[in-house]
């Protein structure tokens, strides 16, 4: 049977009644810190898959980056539109990430906080191979990434072991750096870790 937050109706209900614990209010600093590094290349995009109410997507578009930002909650679409200024490069789309139409390797990054551990483990391998098959060769996964505890989620950690054993097929590993406590909602603290994988060139 699926669980409740497969479905869009959990995370609305969170939303609505303002139960969000893993928002992080503003941009995370290692993304500021991240975009100040690797501003946009002509042309360069980047995919948000469960934006949330969407905090970075304003940052990645003033670095540069024409963005994409999915998540399937309404309440939370309906807040990240609200936060957009005026002509920002920001397509948001209300869908589900697993069957909505986004272009096969579309995407120079993909930005992760919060999405895949919001999904059951069981998902972890659809969910990252869609996401490596939308990136660019050399495109790269970037983002915050949750390591912790597995039981009774979301959030659902991941070891950093098994994330390696998951992804060394379709994404080499190339930034794994922490994150300090103090940069992160009190839920995350001190578990989450700012990674970089890139996909490498089609052989
Ligand atoms: C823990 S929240 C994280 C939101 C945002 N990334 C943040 O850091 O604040 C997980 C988000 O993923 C969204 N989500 C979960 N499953 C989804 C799916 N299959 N398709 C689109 N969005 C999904 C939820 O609606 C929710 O907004």
């Amino acid at each position: 049977m699926p669980s409740a937050y497969a479905a869009p109706e959990f995370w609305e209900e969170r939303y609505r009644a303002g139960q969000t614990p893993w928002e992080f209010s503003g941009v995370p600093p290692a993304l500021t810190r991240f975009l100040a590094a690797n501003p946009a290349a002509p042309g360069d995009t980047v995919l948000v898959p469960g934006c949330g109410s969407g905090q970075e997507l304003s940052a990645f578009a003033a670095a540069g980056y024409a963005v994409t930002a999915v998540d399937f909650s309404a309440t939370a679409v309906e807040r990240a539109r609200a936060r957009m200024p005026a002509g920002a490069a920001v397509r948001l789309l209300c869908a589900d990430f697993f069957t909505c139409a986004l272009p096969r390797a579309g995407f120079s990054l993909v930005y992760e906080r919060t999405f895949v551990c919001a999904l059951a483990p069981v998902r972890w391998p659809v969910v990252t191979g869609r996401i490596a098959a939308l990136l660019r060769p050399e495109g790269r996964w970037v983002g915050l990434f949750y390591e912790g505890p597995k039981e009774e989620g979301p959030p659902f950690g991941w070891d950093r072991g098994e994330a390696e054993h998951l992804l060394r097929p379709l994404l080499a590993p190339v930034v794994t750096l922490p994150v300090p406590s103090a940069e992160s909602p009190a839920l995350f603290a001190g578990h989450e870790w700012w990674r970089e994988w890139r996909r490498p060139t089609a052989p």
